[in-house]
């Protein structure tokens, strides 16, 4: 069994295989500066406790999981990319030996310590030849441990000096009046995407991307901001809310109060923090050029500004458009898309052009049915019905913004007796919705 630490939980609920010992508390998280994080794999209890009392006994050692069972571990490995693995040998080496194996194939940045008692020479050898890094005999002394800590710590400082930093894209999908469909927009364009894409709900005081999603965050971006300092990708894992292969969210603050307490240079740092583990960051600001905002959109390399055909929508974009160059924003960061199009609006779409200063890069077809249905199922248009013209025009205009794009064939869901029974009977989706708008209700 593995039991993933969650932020709130010190190593105390890493140990499922007994109860956690009295007045056994590990919180060295504030006064770490360099945490290792590791994972164990044991299958005998006693080299288990031997393996956890060593580690928690060294501040800068951050658990991160532990347990008997391979494959739960190996997914969590996946999913925590954890610095160091301690794999102990037990009575069913020649398991854990081909598990060393696999994990030194597919997860080569985590550094593998094989540990055993009374090891033979000969299965030392061959575990590392699997490609363990290091050896720990058990019982594990203080010393030994803190050689292979420091090994390991230089094995991960080559890593960080050798990779590039990565910079992901950052899209803010932008509109200075309410309503014009800013977040239905950016959540299909998060959707659309062919690698991996964080959506960042920066509607601190009243953010509903959740309910866009279909999905329920157990954290949000005042947990981001208040780790700021220590984010590293496991953390950053947990913190974030996942929704399709490779769409996750960071969702606003559940409690309005919490999201006063966030200050534009918070929201930069984790931002900044984000890109280096996103290929994609699409950003739902709120409404308003406020300094959270305005933190956001000097940090974006694109704004799509959407606007809807109606006059206040036009005037509030042509003030934004005033700001962006009081700004200094070059004209070439910003994108129009209108909304909501239909040819029957009577306006002369040369003239908003003309008015703007400014072509439209893409019309997204006004269909109140189609977009309302997908909101209310909490599955983005671009996943659900692909082929719809709003999630063609999306997808069209994902690609003219440079954001890369799932082929149509991938990104056609698979169909779930509900969806096949209900695309059939349209009035059936309408219950379907309403019935999930009632349970999202629910959670609100
Ligand atoms: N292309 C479209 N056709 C028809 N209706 C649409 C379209 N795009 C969005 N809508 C509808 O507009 C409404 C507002 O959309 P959305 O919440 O995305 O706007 P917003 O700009 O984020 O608003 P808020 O001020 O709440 O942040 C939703 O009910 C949505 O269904
Ligand atoms: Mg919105």
């Amino acid at each position: 069994m593995v039991l993933p630490v969650t932020p709130r939980h010190s190593v105390t609920s890493f140990i499922q295989i007994e109860p956690p010992a009295v007045g056994f508390e590990l919180n060295h998280e504030e006064e770490m500066t360099d945490p290792i994080s590791v994972v164990v794999l044991s299958t005998g209890l006693d080299n288990f406790k031997d393996i956890r009392r060593a580690l928690t006994a060294e501040s800068r050692v951050k658990l991160l999981a532990g347990g008997n069972d391979i494959d739960q571990l190996y997914e969590e490995i996946v999913r925590l990319k954890p610095a160091a693995a301690v794999i102990a040998l037990g009575q069913n080496a020649d398991h854990a030996v081909r598990f060393i194996e696999r994990l030194n194939s597919e997860c080569p940045k985590t550094a593998i310590i094989s540990a055993a008692q009374d090891a033979s020479p000969d299965l030392i050898l061959k575990s590392l030849r699997a490609g363990a890094r290091e050896f720990l005999r058990i019982p594990i002394s203080a010393d030994e441990l803190r050689t292979v800590l420091d090994r390991i710590s230089e094995f991960c400082h080559k890593q960080l000096v050798e990779a590039p930093r990565k910079q992901g894209r950052m899209i803010a999908v932008f509109s200075s009046k309410g309503g014009c469909g800013t977040s239905f927009i950016a959540t299909n364009f998060a959707a659309a995407t062919n690698a991996k894409t964080i959506l960042v709900d920066l509607n601190l005081q009243a953010g509903d991307l959740p309910l866009f999603l279909g999905v329920e965050p157990k954290y949000s971006i005042s947990d981001m901001v208040e780790k700021r300092n220590r984010l590293d990708e496991a953390l950053i894992n947990t913190l974030v809310t996942p929704h399709s292969k490779n769409l996750w969210l960071l969702a606003a603050p559940r409690e309005a109060d919490s999201a006063d307490e966030i200050e534009p240079q918070h929201v930069f740092e984790v931002l900044q923090k984000l890109r280096e583990h996103y290929d994609y960051i699409v950003l739902d600001p709120q409404h308003t050029f406020d300094s959270i905002t305005l933190a956001a959109l000097d940090q974006s390399d694109e704004i799509v500004l959407i606007l809807t055909l109606d006059i206040p929508a036009i005037r509030s974009t042509q003030r934004a458009l005033e700001i962006f160059d009081r700004l200094g924003y070059p004209r070439k960061k910003v994108r129009i898309v209108v909304n909501r199009w239909s040819k029957q609006i009577d306006l002369d779409l040369r003239q908003v052009e003309k008015f703007l200063g400014e072509p439209a890069v893409g019309f997204v077809p006004s269909e109140y049915q189609t977009a309302v249905n997908s909101i209310n199922l909490g599955t983005p248009l671009v996943q659900s019905e692909p082929t719809s013209k709003i999630a063609l025009e999306i997808r069209r205009i994902a690609q003219e913004i440079s954001l890369g794009v799932m082929p149509l064939s991938e990104a056609t869901p698979r169909r779930t007796f509900w969806s096949s029974f209900l695309k059939k009977q349209p009035a059936q989706v309408q219950a379907q919705a309403q019935f999930n708008l009632q349970t999202s209700m629910e959670k609100i």
